[in-house]
């Protein structure tokens, strides 16, 4: 370099150190041979700031330095790209820069350059998280786009669909009833109204599920003996001693355990009604024993052999084939006879397909009121949909594929994306549902109704709990002996069969 500078260039190279010292950008100037000869104050204070950031950190990783440019540059020299002002990209100690090349001509015909470099790892970074985003709410809108083009679609489907539920809404139907309006539930009910009122024995028979309970209810709540106990046996659930020594009671020492005489259900429910289900499921010596009751109208107690009388109407059901287990010796046939005095058969759900639209519409709206839902809308193809199919679970299958429905339906329709029958569970296995509460359960009944289950069931509750002693439990409850037995005696509870 000459010694003297004249003014001029003095001049010019104070302008271009100014200029230099000023830039947003890292200049550096970088000799191909040696190295880095300058750096203006924008790249010194960012090598010195990594510096300072690598002492600080507890690993012992080296910072980048000004001089581990030098591959890169070299690179781009060979590569011909300078002075073209076109902006090259490297990745170094995981940050991201840029930079462009010029020549710089000095006075002994070094190989200088000047690299202008750009931080650019933030600006990426953010480019990235922005893609990210964008990607994310492209996939949300494509996803809501198709959901609403969905639903527009059942909406245009529906409109030109009648709506079913709405023409049915009209009537409102008691809980508690039969639903139904083919001939032959019209004469079922009739049938119903006409028998109950006499003392006589009733055989109820059908499929699983074609509603033998409910009818046997109708028959109980329609008679002269609405007012009296009501019993409900389950005849298989018992085993046959139990279940003898249950309903005719024992004398005592009639076996081990049987410390004093006690009576059973036909002498407790006196008056009232026994409705025995699952009447095909007994033993030859309950069929005995069950025809004494109907025959004589009297009971002996196990382990006794004195008769007493009782009053009792007898209800059965069953949906085995009594005849053909008379044919097969497995039913005694004059048992048979006496119990089938009046027969009520109920046809399968798929022999009076006209019912299911009645049936479905009930319990659309039970459900909808159970489970807080808007459905308004049943559409006549949904109803096609299930006329097409055969029931084997007759209207139980009918009552769950509906309330499943109901609490999957999304919009205010039922359409067939959300009927599943029975048949199609996995391994036959119907979904489980969610209990229906206490209050939901009674709703429908009269107050007077839903008042004496309250009764029933807290008068259960507290007797369970005293073990069943009967004057512990009335003074608990507050209430006299005599009203307290006059209860027991009305609904049927047992307090011995507690202790
Ligand atoms: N015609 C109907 N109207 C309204 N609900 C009905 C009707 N028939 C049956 N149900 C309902 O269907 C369900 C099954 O009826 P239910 O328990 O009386 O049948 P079941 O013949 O006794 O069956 P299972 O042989 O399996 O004991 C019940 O919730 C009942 O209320
Ligand atoms: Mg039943």
């Amino acid at each position: 370099m000459p010694n003297e500078l004249t003014p001029d260039t003095k001049r010019l190279v104070d302008n271009q150190r100014n200029l230099l010292e000023v830039m947003p950008e890292m200049m550096l100037l970088v000799n191909g041979g040696r190295g880095i000869e300058y750096m203006n104050a924008q790249a010194k204070r960012f090598f010195e700031r990594l510096e300072r950031a690598a002492a600080e950190s507890a690993a012992d990783k080296p910072p980048l330095r000004p001089d581990d440019f030098l591959p890169c540059v070299e690179q781009s020299i060979a590569g011909g790209t300078i002075g073209s002002g076109q902006a090259l990209q490297i990745n170094l100690n995981g940050m991201q820069f840029e930079y462009t090349l010029a020549p710089f001509h000095g006075y002994k015909g070094d190989r200088l350059y000047w690299l202008s470099l750009r931080d650019v790892t933030q600006q990426n970074k953010h480019i990235e998280e922005l893609s990210h985003f964008h990607n994310s709410i492209e996939s949300i809108l494509t996803y809501k786009i198709k959901e609403l083009k969905e639903s527009e679609r059942v909406r245009k489907s529906l409109t030109n669909e009648l709506n079913i539920l709405k023409e049915h809404l009209k009537k409102k139907p008691e809980a508690g009833t039969m639903i139904g309006s083919s001939k032959a539930l019209t004469d079922l009910r009739d049938m119903i109204f006409q028998v109950a009122k006499t003392d006589a024995t009733i055989l109820i028979t059908g499929e699983s599920g074609t509603g033998k309970e409910l009818v046997a209810n109708m028959i109980r709540e329609s008679s002269n003996r609405n007012e009296k106990p009501f019993l409900k046996i389950n005849c298989n659930t018992i085993n046959d001693s139990l279940l003898e020594s249950d309903l005719f009671g024992y004398e005592k020492g009639a076996f081990t355990g049987a410390a004093s005489q006690r009576k059973g259900k036909f002498e407790v429910v006196d008056g009232g009604t026994i409705f025995l289900d699952e009447i095909g499921d007994i033993t030859p010596r309950m069929q005995a024993a069950m025809l004494r009751v109907l025959q004589e109208g009297e009971i002996i107690r196990v382990g006794g052999n004195t008769p007493v009388k009782v009053d009792v109407r007898i209800i059965a059901a069953t949906n085995v084939d009594l005849t053909a287990a008379v044919q097969k010796g497995a039913f005694r046939l004059d048992l048979f006879y006496r119990l089938n005095i009046i027969n009520i058969s109920i046809p399968p759900l798929r022999q009076r397909k006209e019912d299911i639209v009645d049936l479905t519409t009930f319990f659309v709206r039970k459900y909808r009121n159970i489970y807080k839902k808007e459905i308004t809308f049943l559409p006549q193809s949904l109803i096609d949909y299930l006329l097409s199919h055969d029931w084997p679970g007759n209207v139980r299958e009918l009552e769950n594929v509906i309330q499943r429905a109901v609490l999957m339906a999304k919009g205010n329709a039922i359409t067939e994306n959300e009927i599943i029958f029975d048949s199609m569970h996995p391994n036959g296995q119907p979904i489980a549902l969610p209990e229906v509460s206490y209050m939901d359960r009674l709703a429908g009944n009269s107050l007077k109704d839903m008042l004496a289950e309250l009764e029933k069931e807290i008068i259960n509750h507290s007797l369970e709990k005293n073990k069943g002693n009967v004057a512990q439990t009335a003074d608990e409850l507050k209430i006299g002996k005599t009203a307290f037995y006059d209860k027991l005696k009305r609904y049927g509870i047992s307090a011995k069969g507690l202790k």
